[in-house]
């Protein structure tokens, strides 16, 4: 475990000289490689699950779970970064994946372009990124009945999208 860590250092380090010498193009900047199932089920998902989980439960009384190791934690609220901390963050990738939704490129699992030039797509982004942002606020204020709120304002804007483009009797009609 050890060994792998610091290889894992010195590839990092070795990284970093490298980008120093050289700027990132416009080109490579930008580049998707995730279908939108994929974009959704990795980042979009898990995020919301942590901001949701503040609605029920109070995030500040979340412990590391007894013999594990908190910066091997594999749910954010019991890392390093947990409690509160961990649906601040949460809600900063959900604010911070509205860009991801925008990246010109990106096509559903069917193949089918995601219909990122339509307004009401465009409208939903805008919702999940102020409804992030809006969550991360409520987050530092640790007050459990702004979650609640924000909450419903969160998965208002999910659901809207879905309803449109997602929830289609066979996956070949998504998007469309
Ligand atoms: C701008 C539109 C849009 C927004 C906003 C959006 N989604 Fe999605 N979502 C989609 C589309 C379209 C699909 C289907 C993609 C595909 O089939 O490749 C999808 C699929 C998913 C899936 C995978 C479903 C499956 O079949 O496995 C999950 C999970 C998901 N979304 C969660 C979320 C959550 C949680 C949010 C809000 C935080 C959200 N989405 C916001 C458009 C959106």
């Amino acid at each position: 475990m050890l060994r792998t860590g610091l290889t894992l250092f010195v590839v990092l380090a070795a990284c970093g000289v490298s980008a120093l010498a050289q700027e990132p193009s416009a080109n490579e900047a930008q580049q998707v490689q995730a279908n939108m199932n994929q974009l959704m089920r990795g980042v979009l998902y898990p995020a919301a699950n942590v901001v949701f989980f503040a609605q029920a439960d109070d995030p500040g009384t979340v412990k590391p779970i007894p013999g594990n190791d908190p910066a091997m934690a594999t749910d954010p609220l019991t890392s390093t970064y947990g409690g509160w901390q961990a649906i601040e963050n949460a809600a900063m990738a959900l604010a911070e994946s509205a860009n991801l939704l925008l990246i010109p490129g990106r096509a559903c699992s069917n193949g089918v372009p995601a219909p990122m030039k339509d307004p009401d797509w465009s409208k939903f982004v805008r919702e999940v990124r102020s409804a992030g942002m809006n969550a991360y606020k409520a987050a530092q204020t640790r007050n459990q009945d702004k979650m609640i709120e924000i909450s419903e304002e969160l998965s208002t804007a999910c659901a809207g999208c879905h309803l449109k483009w997602r929830n289609r009797r066979t996956p070949a009609d998504r998007c469309k």
